[in-house]
């Protein structure tokens, strides 16, 4: 069974004469396991699908189905026991003024774990950043630290399904590889499911097997990432960002 069924899915913001129709009847499918990219350029909806799929987006219709269950309008709090996001600016995404254990411990407790002290230990680990960073507060960690902090925040309910909206695009150079590197092991050894959004081809063309190309709120193009490699993509807009790439 897929983990993200998404069919013909419309999402607008506003009403009337202000109504900015976003997404306009995109539909695929992501196995569980795999790593979905979306690409295309600033505007085309990438972000609203992402969205949509966490409930940020009230105003939708079509189909969405998390690992078979249907979406409806609310989404329940066992939801994010399953689906969680992450942001392109991780210093927006973290409060200032609560430390990374506040965070973590937080998330843990709002998702009913009790063995929260052991839980934040491992998290951190687990995003390799180890104890010494527990008790320091956003603007005390670079952009690469604080990426990790908002990815442990993701990873804490032990959701199936990550939602990455450029997670590395805010860093530098230097430190985009490391968390792409990370991303690459969590979801390995958690066999978990990504869709991942980049302006970076190269990004996508390493982290995911499959990917969608955008343009104007409508999914242009599904190809596999051999196509990408290839320069064979089939849509004129697919072929001219491609092209863009090299
Ligand atoms: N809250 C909102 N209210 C009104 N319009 C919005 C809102 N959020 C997004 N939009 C509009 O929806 C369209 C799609 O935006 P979206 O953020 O999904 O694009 P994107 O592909 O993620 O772009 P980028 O690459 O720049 O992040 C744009 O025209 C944008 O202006
Ligand atoms: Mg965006």
């Amino acid at each position: 069974m897929s983990m993200l069924d998404i069919n013909d899915l419309n999402v607008w913001f506003g009403h009337g004469r202000d109504r900015v129709d976003a997404v306009k009847g995109a539909t695929f499918t992501v196995a569980r396991g795999e790593s979905f990219g979306l690409v295309g350029e600033s505007g085309s909806g990438k972000s609203t699908i992402l969205r949509a799929i966490s409930g940020l987006a009230p105003l939708w219709s079509g189909g969405m189905a998390v690992d078979g269950t249907a979406l409806s309008k609310q989404r329940p709090k066992a939801f994010y026991k399953t689906v969680q996001m992450v942001f392109q600016d991780p210093y927006a995404s973290l409060h200032p003024r609560h430390s990374v254990d506040q965070v973590l411990g937080e998330t843990l407790h709002l998702h009913g774990f009790g063995d929260i002290d052991a839980r934040v230990v491992k998290l951190l680990d687990d995003v390799g950043l180890g104890q010494k960073f527990r008790f320091r507060y956003p603007h005390q960690l670079s952009g690469g630290q604080r990426q990790r902090v908002a990815i442990a925040r993701a990873l804490a309910p032990e959701p199936e399904l990550l939602l990455l909206d450029e997670p590395t695009s805010a860093l530098d150079v230097s430190v985009q590889a490391e968390i792409l590197n990370l991303l690459v092991d969590l979801r390995r050894d958690r066999g978990l499911t990504y869709v991942m959004v980049s302006h970076d081809l190269s990004v996508v063309g390493h982290m995911c097997e499959r990917l969608a190309v955008m343009q104007n709120g409508q999914i242009v193009e599904i190809m596999g990432v051999e196509t990408l490699r290839k320069m064979e993509a089939k849509h004129p807009y697919s072929q001219s960002l491609l092209a863009a790439s090299v």
